[in-house]
């Protein structure tokens, strides 16, 4: 039996860089969770009707409490089966990946990524389209409309199913299939990388799961099918609140991953990956790369891999990430493609075969096998060129500066911003973009200083106001933003870039390199005095 509920709209249900995402407490709320699913199904409601729907989430705290809701309320919207993973477990590229193979309409993802979980922390739902992508403007802006003027959701009568059996059942005559989350990702992986090689290359490894999803996904291709020794894998049990960490893969949050790494007797290859396992960090023994660096130097070996032999058909990146990938572009004789921030904005150019590697600054790498980023697939990228190069991550690095040249890089994050400021600074920023040309900041002068606007080579669609770029003479940068993702205040994102050309100084300090560019950056924004900061929360 269906029942059907009376509700009113929430007014703070617009999707944002990466989905719906608040605080469980605002989830909590009655017909807060239901009200956006049902917005979602009220969108696709044409082609709902006995349609597959992929559902899973990243674990945190609310997960299977909101599967179980999305479950009943799928049955009543008429979809004819729903695939979720075992324990409602789905990492974001699993989801993507299952969504494709099984012809689905699309997926409810549920996750904050790398935001924290628990009872006050961060939990979200994420819409994702029969691509395997996360849904584009188009599709969240009318999910957002419809928000606005819900008045009845609809569930199916009907119990909790149990979702740690793997099996089907049925629900008001709706197939649930519960599948193994792994396996399928994992068999995935194995067609991508040279698993062969890497078992034969003897390297050593630390991965930090975070106590997130990507630990059962880890244990499984790490340890068991490419033989890395037992406790490879740490905090490899995914936990509704993450351990009461950020399961954020950056230097802050995965420090003692980083001692590991720089300490005497390091392994030879180290990384992590987010809460939903979308994102990774990739530090050598004894040598962190960028994100945006592997970008670029993952798309300039990327040939080395079976996945990848026939060459790359073009490199996307985000705007604030790093120019470095555009260099390997060039050298390849293919395409650079510049998007706004998001990996939404990939999936029209990866569709459309103009793009097979994109990658982002806040470290997200992934490529044309699905469409969402992919921590793990940088990884086995990464352990794939170790293995079949003989090298190790500190040479590859060092080789590439050689050849390419070295884009100094760093993000600052002034977290929890008084919401007024931030958009007062950014206000003030973009009111005088017009005047900045030009101008002499120290050592600096400003070549071009412009708002980011993308239109889509694919389908034409525009999105303008992406964030403030400072180009300076010489290609030094500085970019500003607010972050689309954060559940309280602002977060006001400085990213900040400096170009060193081969046979320069390769090796230098990059706080030291940017110097010049993070004074001028306060000096163009007035930060501190907007912001009444002196220093950035977290430096990544
Ligand atoms: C952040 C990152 C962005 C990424 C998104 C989702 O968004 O900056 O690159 O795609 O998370 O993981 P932001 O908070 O900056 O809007
Ligand atoms: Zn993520």
């Amino acid at each position: 039996m269906i029942r059907a509920v009376q509700t009113t709209p929430f007014t703070d249900q617009k999707p944002g860089t990466s989905g719906l995402r608040k605080k469980v407490r605002v989830f909590q709320q009655p017909s807060y969770a239901e009200n956006f699913i049902q917005s979602v199904f009220d969108v696709i409601e044409r082609e709902r009707a006995g349609a597959t729907l992929v559902i899973g989430g990243d674990g945190r705290f609310l997960n299977r409490e909101v599967i179980q809701i999305a479950i009943r309320m799928a049955a009543a919207a008429g979809f004819g089966r729903v695939v979720v993973g075992q324990g409602g477990i789905l990492s974001t590229p699993a989801a993507s990946h299952l969504i494709r193979k099984r012809g689905a309409l699309g997926g409810l993802i549920l996750s904050a990524s790398h935001n924290p979980g628990g009872p006050d922390e961060d939990f979200g739902i994420k819409y994702n389209v029969s691509n395997g992508g996360p849904a584009p403007e188009s599709v969240t802006d009318a999910i957002y409309a419809r928000t606005k003027a819900i008045d009845t959701w609809y569930a199916e009568d009907t119990a909790d199913i149990d979702l740690d059996t793997p099996g089907a059942v049925s629900v008001g005559g709706m197939t649930v299939e519960v599948v193994d989350p792994v396996a399928d990702y994992a068999d995935l992986m194995e067609t991508l990388f040279h698993f062969d090689a890497i078992r034969a290359a003897g390297l050593t490894m630390a991965f930090d799961a975070m106590s997130a999803v990507t630990g059962p996904y880890a244990t499984e291709i790490l340890e068991r099918r490419l033989g890395f020794a037992p406790g490879t894998v740490r905090n490899g049990t995914p936990l509704p609140d993450f351990g009461g960490h950020h399961p954020d893969p950056n230097l802050v949050h995965a420090r003692d991953l980083y001692e590991t790494m720089m300490a005497e007797g390091a392994p030879d290859f180290g990384a992590a990956s987010d809460g939903d396992g979308d994102r990774n960090l990739i530090i050598g023994r004894g040598r962190f790369v960028t994100p945006s660096d592997s970008l670029a130097m993952l798309a300039a070996n990327a040939h080395l891999a079976p996945g990848y032999a026939g060459g790359l058909k073009g490199i996307a990146r985000s705007m604030p990430t790093s120019a470095a990938a555009d260099r390997v572009a060039a050298e390849l004789g293919i395409p650079a493609y510049e998007t706004p921030t998001g990996w939404k904005f990939f999936g029209n150019l990866l569709d459309a075969g103009l793009a097979t590697i994109c990658g982002e600054e806040s470290a997200g790498t992934g490529s044309d096998h699905v469409r969402e980023k992919d921590g793990l697939w940088a990884v086995l990228l990464w352990l794939n060129i170790l293995a079949v190069t003989g090298k190790r991550v500190d040479q590859i690095a060092r080789d590439h500066w050689a050849r390419f040249g070295r884009n100094y890089y760093a993000r600052h994050d002034y977290e929890g911003v008084d919401s007024t400021a931030a958009d007062a600074l950014m206000q003030e920023l973009r009111g005088k973009l017009a005047t900045l040309r030009g101008k002499r900041i120290g050592t600096l002068t400003i070549a071009q200083a412009d708002d980011f606007a993308y239109t889509d080579p694919a389908d034409g669609s525009t999105s303008a106001n992406q964030g403030v770029r400072i180009i300076f003479e010489g290609g030094s940068r500085v970019v500003f933003r607010l972050s689309g993702t954060g559940t309280s205040g602002a977060t006001l994102r400085v990213y900040l870039e400096r170009y060193e050309p081969a046979g320069g100084d390769l090796d230098a300090d990059t706080g030291v390199m940017l110097a010049d560019i993070i004074a001028a950056a306060d000096d163009i924004a007035g930060i501190q005095r907007h912001t009444g900061r002196g220093e950035p929360d977290v430096v990544t």
